[in-house]
């Protein structure tokens, strides 16, 4: 087929810019780039692929000559706009929690699960930040010995929640740097110089929203209904990359050495275990990468059949642009793309 017409929704978001700069480095192939935000951004100018975009609204029409709608704004705006762009013809891929959990909708790893594309109505949706990078690491452990049980602390970047967020740990830190004192608006405490185990709303069992997500999207990609999920999810004040410590419990005892050996073996993970030289994952290193970096590989001292690792990647990449991407690019070489009406 001919290059794609493609429409961003969200282009002026922390993932939509970063959305823009990989469509450019991998070069996806574009016929007409449409872009999108909110109210107050239309007619501002974004440059993409060496020319001006003007920010235009959402409408039901905009979506009738697009093969791609990547919808990057937020829940509420991909409740109502996704069915819409879908059933105008074009291919919508979701970065939020909107559809993930909906059977009629595939949620997509492509180094995971691209084969469930096959079955696509017109969406796909990509998992949340902290979910895909975990899944990227456990995946390729998982296909050699099933996993039972995972249990996940996150230390997550102020950049998952947007531009406004990034927005506040810069300006509080300059505050309180300066001996001032801080007003906390995006987060229910300050941010800065802080640690805040609370991301999402608090649900009747306990676990926040993001806690549960690490369990029901991590069943649904790896297509793994019985795997048992423990997360506690702590906000930290990084703006990029999110770090997570990850305790592993096997069908039958693994070795640091095998787990390893499994994980290089993967695409788009690298291994960085060397800590008597200081050599682990960090989120400094991770942020502008795709790639989901793992280490301090150990086996976990409570358990015969388990493991220990720390886990880190660039939530605005491979936790949503990169990953938003690639599907795309496994939609195209599949020819799942229907005709342009
Ligand atoms: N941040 C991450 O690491 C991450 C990872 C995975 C998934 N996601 C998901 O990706 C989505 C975007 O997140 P973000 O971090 O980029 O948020 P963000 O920085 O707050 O950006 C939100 C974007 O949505 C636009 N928007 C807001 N209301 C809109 C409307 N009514 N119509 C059209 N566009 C509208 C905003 O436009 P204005 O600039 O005009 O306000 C902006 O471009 C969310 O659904 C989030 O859950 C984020």
């Amino acid at each position: 087929m001919s290059s794609p017409n493609v429409i961003v929704v969200g282009a002026t978001g922390a993932v939509g810019q970063v959305f823009l700069r990989i469509m450019e480095q991998r070069n996806f192939p574009v016929n007409q780039l449409r872009l999108c935000a909110s109210p107050r951004s239309i007619g501002k100018r974004l440059r993409v692929f060496g020319e001006e975009i003007a920010v235009e609204a959402t409408s039901p029409e905009i979506f009738d000559d697009a093969d791609f709608a990547f919808i990057s704004a937020s829940t509420a705006v991909s409740r109502e706009l996704v069915p819409v762009a879908a059933q105008h013809g074009a291919f919508v891929i979701d970065d939020s929690s909107a559809y993930r959990m909906d059977p009629r909708v595939p949620l997509v790893v492509p180094e995971i699960n691209p084969e469930d594309l096959e079955w696509h109505q017109n969406i796909s949706a990509i998992p949340n930040c902290s979910t895909t990078q975990m899944v990227m690491a456990l995946y390729p452990l998982h296909r050699a010995n099933p996993i039972q049980r995972i249990i996940a602390d996150t230390f997550q970047a102020v950049s998952g929640t947007g531009n406004l967020a990034m927005a506040e740990l810069r300006e509080q830190s300059r505050l309180l740097l300066d001996g001032g004192s801080v007003s906390p608006s995006v987060y229910p405490h300050q941010i800065a110089f802080n640690v805040l185990p609370h991301i999402e709303p608090f649900m009747e069992d306990g676990y926040t929203r993001e806690e549960q997500k690490m369990l029901y999207e991590t069943r649904k990609i790896m297509h793994a209904p019985d795997i048992a999920v423990s997360a506690t999810c702590v906000r930290v004040p990084v703006y990029i990359s999110h770090s997570e410590a990850v305790h592993v419990e096997f069908q039958h005892p693994m070795s640091p050495e095998e787990a390893r050996e499994l994980l290089s073996a993967f695409p788009g993970v690298v291994v960085v275990d060397d800590p008597k030289a200081n050599l682990y994952p960090l989120a400094i290193d991770a942020a502008g990468r795709d790639e989901v970096f793992v280490g301090r590989l150990r086996r976990d001292s409570s358990h015969p059949n388990g493991l220990a690792m720390w886990i880190v990647s660039d939530n605005l990449r491979k936790g949503a642009a990169t990953n938003a991407i690639q599907i795309a690019e496994e939609v195209v070489k599949r020819e799942l793309l229907k005709p342009r009406r």
